[in-house]
């Protein structure tokens, strides 16, 4: 069986995603699609070169929406970007427009597999692609909160002195300000972080810090280099791999709620099972009231965006 991916979009995202899906050798096939030809094709030639030194060897093509039609993944990470300054919110009125036509092509060359989103606002962008695609919910879905449940992982690691991976931690609701920490659910090790919160003096000022630093690390970023890559590029290639090797990995991404946690009819980052068919399952996980209360206020100000983008 031959994994097909076709990436839609060869910006900063696309392309670290493209590098690491090849490097980590995690799809057969990668086809990429841009509006500027002549980037899509240095890219392209660029990543081929580095394919005699992967794992496994992917055929990497210029692409076009006829590759979609038997596509297990498609990837959007195209639209406008932030700028400095600018919320991911902010992105909604041209990235709504921008994917009514993306889905329109994916859509008229047959396409019955998963799309996996990166565009921002990843929440409502998700959404709106269920709208247009009329697929099935559980086979759309977006990075959501992949990306921050990493940021926090790795400062928690660094907090404890473990390893990231060792780390059980996971940020929910929106991709954006809103994010709330299930702080309550996690653990080090299977050691319990509320456990320290009051136990060991000073502790609940950093993991504090450590929130704040996770929900605005993507400024920092933007505001250094222009734009963030590496890290929702590796989480794209993750959420990929869960996919495509049917793995019933839990990670937090942005997919269709209709109950869970109290919410409806709204796409918002919490951990879901991922398989071969997309979201197996959502994992509800116990959150405190003040969680809960941050996850309501994120659900209603997404929904908000959502009714007035009329998706
Ligand atoms: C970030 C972008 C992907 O958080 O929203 O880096």
């Amino acid at each position: 069986m031959s994994d097909r991916v076709v990436l839609i979009g060869a910006g900063d995202v696309g392309v670290a995603y493209a590098y690491a899906l090849v490097n980590q050798g995690l799809v057969h096939e990668l086809s990429i699609i841009d509006i500027n030809e002549q980037k899509v094709f240095g890219e392209v030639m660029d990543l081929n070169h580095g394919v005699v030194w992967a794992p496994t060897p992917t055929r990497v093509t210029v692409g076009e929406y006829a590759d979609c039609a038997d596509a297990d993944v498609v990837v959007i990470t195209a639209g406008a970007a932030q700028r400095p300054g600018e919320t991911r919110l902010d992105l909604v009125g041209r990235n709504v427009e921008i994917f009514r036509s993306i889905v329109a092509s994916v859509m008229e060359t047959g396409f019955d597999g998963i799309f996996l989103i990166a565009t921002n606002p990843v929440d409502v962008m998700t959404y709106a692609t269920w709208k247009f695609s009329g697929l099935p919910s559980e086979r759309v879905i977006g990075s959501g909160t992949a990306l921050d449940t990493a940021r926090l992982r790795f400062m928690l690691g660094e907090l404890y002195d473990v390893a990231p991976t060792s780390v059980h931690a996971a940020i929910i609701g929106e991709h954006g300000d809103t994010e709330v920490p299930a702080l309550s659910s996690a653990n080090v090790a299977g050691a319990p972080l509320s456990r320290d919160l009051d136990a060991v003096p000073g502790r609940r000022d950093e993991i504090e810090r450590i929130f704040d630093e996770t929900r605005t690390a993507a400024y920092q970023i933007i505001d250094a280099k222009g734009s963030t890559s590496y890290g929702i590029g590796m989480a794209l290639a993750r959420i990929t791999r869960a996919l495509l090797r049917n793995e019933y990995a839990a990670i937090p991404i942005s997919t269709y709620l209709q109950g869970p946690y109290g919410v409806t009819d709204l796409y918002l980052g919490v951990p879901a099972v991922l398989g071969r068919k997309g979201v197996r399952s959502v994992v509800e996980l116990s959150l405190t009231d003040a969680e809960a209360a941050g996850l309501a206020h994120s659900a209603e100000v997404l929904g908000r965006i959502v009714d007035d983008a009329n998706l």
